[in-house]
């Protein structure tokens, strides 16, 4: 992937660092992510928009990684930014990310949360239901300010990784469901809400989707309710806001497309749509996060212990597991991995790579075929940049691991590995119990 490279000594090396050295200098295990190749997902997608001469935002789902290294990256490249929690509006605001290029989800924001966004003046609210519009038009009024929103609509299409299937629908936590009238009755309130701009719609149709359709059946969905609420009620969207969810390739078998695929089947269906309905075209954002860092991450791992059972399998364990990467457990995700220290040597068994967790689902990679596997080796699991770090735990009480950002042969650390005292720093013993001096 990327700037990833074999060396001369036989090592993988991701932008121009050897990981073999990085290890040696910050530890295991270690998220390395390839700046050179993140900033080239950014302006992937933003080539492809400006291709199409619409309108646009790519709002980084900042969900799939958020530090403020990231944040700083997503600003540079000129992409807006998708953020879900007071934790993430924080982090983009600490990092200096333009507030006015912010976008907030989420089924449940609190009224602090909402507060605090419109303190800070950001760009827009996805509005997800009916208690938050009106909660969110009493605090704006309360604050004399008038802000802008998105309703999420549940489009009906549910994508998943090989198909998209059009469901009942009904059946979501999130968005305002389009069929049963709540989307056309939400559309009815807000207009009658002085504090409150309604500029169009948005719907998330799925995550790690490799087929076009899915997002051409979501447009053909938001049309035809943008033209309902324009004949019916004489009002305009000027946003429509299809989500992210565009795959990537973590092993073979995964056929995502290019990014540019994604983009021009997005612009063309729209054109195409919204001419029949002689609708003046709206603007166009999307909310990529997988697909931005995904293939930028590798996590470096050491190979500790291993057994082999025989005529079963062998496992090899590593310093890591489902602490930094759960989505195997979560979601049985499958990954591929390479020895960083050896990524020449021929293949000679089959493993499988088992965390240190005190749980038996804590398993990375069932059967992977390595070089003879020992003590002491550098494994490298690709793909690992998206939904890694930001749902690592800290289970067992393990340590999250730093992250490290790869340029041209230079590291720099964006997350610094926690400490012992990041692990009991916020315990407290009450005091009546009895107090041990260290
Ligand atoms: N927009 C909305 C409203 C979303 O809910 C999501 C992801 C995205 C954008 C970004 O989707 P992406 O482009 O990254 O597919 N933890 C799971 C993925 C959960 C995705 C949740 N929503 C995983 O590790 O696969």
């Amino acid at each position: 992937h990327g700037t990833s490279k074999i060396n001369d000594e036989g090592h993988l090396q991701i932008g121009g660092c050897d990981a073999t050295e990085l290890v040696q200098q910050f530890g295991t295990p270690l998220y390395v992510m390839d700046e050179a190749l993140i900033r080239q997902r950014c302006r992937e997608f933003v080539d492809a928009f400006r291709a199409s001469g619409l309108k646009f935002q790519v709002a980084y789902a900042s969900k799939a990684f958020c530090v403020m290294a990231m944040c700083r990256i997503v600003e540079e490249e000129g992409l807006s930014l998708d953020v879900v929690s007071d934790g993430e509006l924080y982090t983009a605001l600490q990092a200096g990310f333009p507030a006015e290029r912010i976008h907030f989800h989420g089924n449940n924001k609190t009224p602090y949360e909402i507060a605090m966004a419109i303190d800070a003046q950001i760009g827009c609210f996805v509005v997800d239901n009916r208690v938050e519009l009106h909660m969110l038009n009493a605090i704006a009024a309360e604050k004399r300010q008038k802000v802008n929103v998105l309703f999420r609509i549940t489009p009906g299409v549910e994508a998943h990784t090989h198909e998209y299937i059009s469901t009942g629908q009904n059946d979501s936590k999130f968005g305002f469901d389009l069929d049963n009238g709540s989307a056309y009755q939400a559309v009815q309130e807000v207009l009658q809400l002085s504090n409150i701009q309604l500029l169009g719609v948005h719907s998330h149709i799925g995550s790690q989707i490799f087929e076009v359709e899915g997002f051409q059946l979501a447009v053909d969905k938001v049309i035809g309710f943008a033209a309902k609420v324009r004949d019916e009620l004489g009002f305009i969207f000027s946003v429509i806001n299809l989500g992210g969810g565009f795959g990537i390739r973590y092993v073979e078998g995964d056929t995502p497309l290019p990014v540019a695929s994604y983009v021009q089947a997005i612009t063309e269906s729209i054109k195409t749509n919204f001419n029949k309905y002689d609708y003046p075209t709206p603007e166009i954002w999307i909310e990529p996060g997988r697909s931005i860092v995904g293939d930028s991450g590798t996590t470096l791992y050491t190979v500790g212990t291993y057994k082999d059972i025989p005529g079963i399998r062998k496992y090899v364990a590593v310093d890591g597991g489902m602490t930094d990467n759960p989505r195997p457990a979560l979601y049985d995700s499958r990954y591929e991995a390479t020895l960083a220290n050896r990524a020449n040597d021929p293949i000679e068994e089959v493993v499988s790579i088992a965390g240190k967790c005190c749980e038996s689902g804590d398993m990375l990679i069932w059967d992977v075929e390595l070089p003879k596997v020992s003590t002491g080796d550098i494994l490298a699991v690709a793909c690992t940049g998206a939904y890694n770090y930001s749902m690592a735990s800290n289970y067992n009480r393990i340590r999250r691991p730093a992250v490290l950002f790869v340029k041209d042969g230079e590291a720099d650390i964006v997350v610094k590995r926690e400490s012992y005292n990041d692990i009991v720093g916020n315990d407290l013993v009450p005091s009546r119990m009895k107090q041990v001096s260290k």
